[in-house]
């Protein structure tokens, strides 16, 4: 037992409340950085006839504010109905399930509550409507489905959410639930519907529906999803409970490397706090070194759908394709031109790897080859001379790959409070005064 007062028991029970990497959150106590959008959601789920729209990167934690605000709004004796949207599930088939959530499984008592199945994960392994049916209702009966529902409802209020929206396959299905929203609106169906889905808006995601938008409160997420306060809040109060404190270098690092998504953010806690409690001598002071084995950990505990998205982009060819990913994400800013990639980023990195880089045009090419199926397009580009990652929560693992090996990439977004401000443990700790690194080919390679 390397973490005083802790036992395995003790120590589990408190790494699985306050880190996360791979399931939503539930409650609001857990919920960084969202307070903004608990309060316009409230007001809009207190407006008869309102529901709302959750929309965002993948991993900005829609599933997330979703199921906490559905908790905490739905009625206390029965569990909010939580539906995802897959490959092969149609707009009568969600309906379907949400009617029978109500009226069945739906109604647990409190105590079931905590171990109810719904959403979880994270990712498509929710509570999948199935498309066969005993009752299968006529596809675009309108008025049948929201009969159901009014009658599955009865007279409480019901938060339904209804996560994964962008895997709806099929436009009408979409617009059918466009209309839904309008009917359930219109004959006062107590049933307030939250939906999520990826995307950079809500016609994204209703494929132009337009005249829906007035039914729906819009809860566009940040990109990224959180600030450098938001990524200490999580750390400070997991390591908080776990009586820890977090070396200032690592903890700046923790947020720089995440590139504001939680998902790493959580990944690279709960690495450090199992380095800590498997430590052999007492731990209370995290220190860089564990931050290190912590990076090396998480490369392995990130989903393996980006592992491969990266594999596959870099084709295991380490010197041809890695360093240009690398340079591509070595700013804040999502989208760069790649003149600017190549000048302030690439050759920087070359230089303290101690490699000789290629020239721009060999540059340009690759970066090119990046954007193509061959490199499962994980470079997306939609200007001349201008690139973007074609999903922003890969370059969070991109970064984690370029620290693992010692190169350390550009700073945050956003600067949030002063880490000093924040914890007596920074306070004690201090900052690392060799921080931000310029330099970093003592970190050397093989490291990794
Ligand atoms: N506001 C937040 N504060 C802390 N952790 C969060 C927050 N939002 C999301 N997370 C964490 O980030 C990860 C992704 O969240 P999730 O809600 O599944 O995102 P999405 O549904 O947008 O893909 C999860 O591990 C979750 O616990
Ligand atoms: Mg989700």
């Amino acid at each position: 037992m390397a973490i005083r007062a802790l036992d395995k028991p003790a120590f589990e029970v408190i790494l699985r409340q306050y880190v996360r990497p791979s399931s939503p959150i539930d409650t609001f106590e857990h919920l960084v950085g969202r307070s903004h959008q608990r309060e316009s959601i409230e007001e809009a789920i207190n407006s008869p006839g309102r529901h709302i729209f959750i929309y965002g990167d993948r991993g900005a934690g829609k599933t997330s504010l979703a199921q906490t605000v559905a908790y905490e709004h739905n009625p206390s004796t029965t569990h909010p109905v939580l539906v995802a949207c897959g490959r092969t599930t149609t707009f009568s088939s969600i309906v379907e399930d949400i009617a029978h959530q109500l009226t069945g499984r739906g109604r647990l008592s409190s105590a079931e509550r905590s171990s109810s199945t719904g959403i979880q994960g994270y990712g498509i392994n929710g509570s999948i409507a199935t498309k066969t049916s005993e009752k299968a209702l006529a596809i675009g009966d309108l008025n049948a489905a929201t009969g159901l529902l009014a009658e599955a409802a009865g007279t409480e209020r019901h938060i339904v959410v209804i996560d994964e929206f962008e895997n709806l396959p099929s436009a009408e299905d979409r617009q059918l639930f466009a209309e839904l929203v309008k009917q359930i609106s219109d004959r006062g169906v107590p049933i307030t519907l939250v939906f999520c889905g990826i995307g950079q808006s809500l016609d994204d995601l209703l494929l132009g529906h337009g005249s829906s938008h007035r039914y729906f409160h819009e809860v566009p997420l940040p990109t990224p999803p959180l600030n450098f306060g938001g990524c200490w809040q999580i750390i400070d109060s997991a390591a908080g409970a776990l009586g820890l404190e977090v070396n200032e270098d690592s903890r700046l690092r923790v947020a720089q490397v995440s590139d504001g998504f939680p998902h790493y953010v959580h990944l690279l806690c709960e690495k450090l706090f199992w380095a800590a409690f498997r430590a052999e001598e007492e731990v209370e002071i995290l220190t860089p070194e564990h931050y290190m084995r912590a990076v090396r950990g998480a490369l392995e505990g990130v989903e393996a759908r980006l592992r491969s998205a990266y594999d596959k982009a870099v084709k295991k060819d380490m010197d041809q394709y890695q360093e240009v990913l690398w340079a591509v994400a070595d700013h804040f800013e999502l989208e760069r031109n790649t003149t600017s990639i190549y000048t302030n980023s690439y050759l920087r990195i070359m230089e303290d790897l101690g490699r000789t880089p290629v020239d721009q045009s060999a540059f340009s090419s690759r970066v090119a080859a990046l954007r193509g199926s061959a490199h499962g397009a994980i470079l997306h580009s939609t200007r001349r001379g201008w690139v973007r990652f074609s999903e922003n929560l890969i370059r969070g693992y991109v970064r984690l790959r370029a620290e693992s090996v010692g190169v350390r990439l550009a700073l945050e977004h956003e600067r949030g409070p002063a880490p000093k401000t924040l914890t007596v443990g920074a306070r004690r700790t201090g900052i690392d005064p060799a921080f931000p690194r310029r330099h970093y080919a003592s970190w050397g390679k093989g490291r990794g």
